[in-house]
Formats: structure tokens, C-alpha cells, sequence
């Protein structure tokens, strides 16, 4: 990890299952998740990725944020905030696996999260169980949305995060998550404004960068869980079913009313889903 290292919760014990947030959030967004998995025993990693959360600051110790959760954190590399490639987010999930003596473990990505894992299983087979790709895809971004990319980098650096807050909450919830569940929006927007825009930028050009993950499916030997909300105009099902037909052992679970942000807008669904995967997959 070149001197850096990462936020990140240890929670719980039992088979371990790291958990990888999407962009530009940060670990709090799995918040559910700890709590339910580690209710049934497994042992839940959540780091916050290179350049999120608290990630970013030059701490060395970071407060819990929920009983129980240790935190951890030290110095972050300056240099690695131009660009933060998918598999530079990898090797620090690799890194923190060596550091808390877990040889293997479950690797649940959403969204950005869900390209890292690609990364991960791809450098790293053996120490990946299990794979859960929620929200994301396999193939790289076409020109016009490497263009974009770049544009929205330098416009957060200019302006910071709250233009992206406004255009993005549309489409990471779906309409009755918007209208209904008005704690889950704010959480999601607070977690949007608080991201440093530095750190998102550099994951926007990791992101543009990254490899098209679609000749690496057939090669993934381990079981995948792939999870999608149906209303997700970002990553939509048709992404998920792609991924579906290309991996050998695979399952699809569709989450009827919800867009992006499956795990925080379902996630009792999304709980459910993953401990039924994790019940056959890992123990
Ligand atoms: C995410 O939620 O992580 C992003 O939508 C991923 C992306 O921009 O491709």
C-alpha cells in the first residue's frame, strides 16, 4: 500500500466478508450490513477505499463510529490522490487482509466497490470465497463517459460535492425511496457532501481508466451473487444479466423497488439475499 493505509471496520467473528463501498461513498453506507451479518456470525470487514472517508484524513487513530467497530487509520500517500486505480484499491484491501491475518474471504462490492472486487479476484484468486457484485458491471466505459468522468473530476475539484448530490440522488434511488424513505436520502446525500473531492476525482479517473472485466467472467471459479435493483438507471439489470450469463456459478437477485443504492434502500431484501449466499457459498 506504499505507506498508506486504510479506515476500515472489524466487526464480528466467524468467515470473514469484506465489504466494498460504492463512489464517492464511504463504509458507513454498509451500516445494515454489519449489524445483520454479524448478528449471524461471520466477521465483516468494511475499509473506507483510498481517498474516501476517513481514508483521507492524516489520522492515526479515527473514533468508532458504532460500538464495537474498530477503526484504524494512518497517513495517506499524497502522490496515489492523482489517480486511484481499481487495482491500486485492490492490492489496499489485499494489504489490510495481510494485516488482520484473514487468508480468504467473501469480497461483496456495489457499484465502484463491485469494480475493485473484479480487481481483487483477478490479482488475488485464491483469496477471494465468494463474490457479490451488486449494482456494477463488467465492461469498461465507452469514450463519452471517460469524458465525463473527467469532467465531473475537475468540476468537483472546482466547486466541491454538492452539484453531484443534487444530479446524482435521482438516479441512485428509486422514486419511492425518494418520496418515502426520506432518512435514507439524507443519509445518502450527507455521505455525497462529506466525500473529499480529491479523493472522488481520483477515483473518477481510476474508474475511466479501468479494464473491461468481461473476458475475466468465464474465469471466475468461485459462486457470485449478483445483486441489481430493478429501477437502477446507472447499472441496470440488463448489466447484471450480462454478468449473469458470462460467470459459471452465478445467481441473480433482482430487488423489485429499488435504484442504485440496493443494500441501504432494501436492506432487509439485500440482508436476506446475502445470507442465503453466504449460508452455501462460504460456510
Ligand atoms: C458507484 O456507485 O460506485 C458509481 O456509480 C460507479 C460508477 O460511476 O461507475
Amino acid at each position: 500500500m506504499s505507506g498508506s493505509e486504510l479506515a476500515y471496520s472489524d466487526a464480528g467473528s466467524g468467515p470473514a466478508v469484506v465489504l466494498l463501498h460504492g463512489y464517492p461513498f464511504d463504509r458507513s453506507m454498509w451500516r445494515e450490513q454489519v449489524d445483520f451479518l454479524t448478528a449471524h456470525r461471520y466477521r465483516i470487514i468494511a475499509p473506507d477505499l483510498r481517498g474516501f472517508g476517513e481514508t483521507v484524513a492524516q489520522t492515526s487513530v479515527c473514533e468508532p463510529s458504532a460500538p464495537g467497530h474498530k477503526l484504524k487509520s494512518v497517513p495517506l500517500n499524497e502522490a496515489d490522490r492523482t489517480i486511484t486505480s481499481m487495482a491500486d484499491m485492490a492490492r489496499d484491501v489485499a494489504t489490510l487482509m495481510d494485516k488482520l491475518e484473514i487468508v480468504d474471504a467473501a469480497i461483496c462490492g456495489l457499484s465502484m466497490g463491485g469494480y475493485v472486487a473484479f480487481e481483487f479476484v483477478h490479482l488475488f484468486p485464491t483469496r477471494a470465497r465468494a463474490l457479490v457484485l451488486a449494482g456494477t458491471r463488467a465492461p469498461a466505459d465507452n469514450e463519452q463517459e471517460k469524458q465525463a468522468r473527467a469532467q465531473q473530476a475537475e468540476q468537483m475539484l472546482a466547486k466541491g460535492m454538492g452539484d453531484l448530490a443534487g444530479a446524482t440522488l435521482p438516479k441512485l434511488l428509486a422514486a419511492g425511496t425518494l418520496t418515502e424513505k426520506p432518512g435514507v436520502v439524507g443519509r445518502v446525500r450527507e455521505m455525497i457532501l462529506r466525500a473529499d473531492p480529491r479523493g472522488a476525482a481520483a477515483a473518477q479517473r481510476g474508474m475511466a481508466a479501468r479494464r473491461d472485466y468481461s473476458g475475466d467472467l468465464p474465469g471466475i471459479k468461485v459462486p457470485v451473487l449478483i445483486i441489481v435493483g430493478r429501477q437502477d438507471p446507472i447499472r441496470p439489470v440488463t448489466d447484471a444479466e450480462f454478468m449473469h450469463r458470462g460467470l459459471s456459478d452465478s445467481r441473480l437477485r433482482i430487488i423489485e423497488e429499488a435504484a442504485h443504492m440496493t443494500n441501504t434502500e432494501q436492506p432487509e431484501i439485500f440482508n436476506r439475499a446475502l445470507q442465503k449466499f453466504l449460508g452455501t457459498a462460504v460456510v
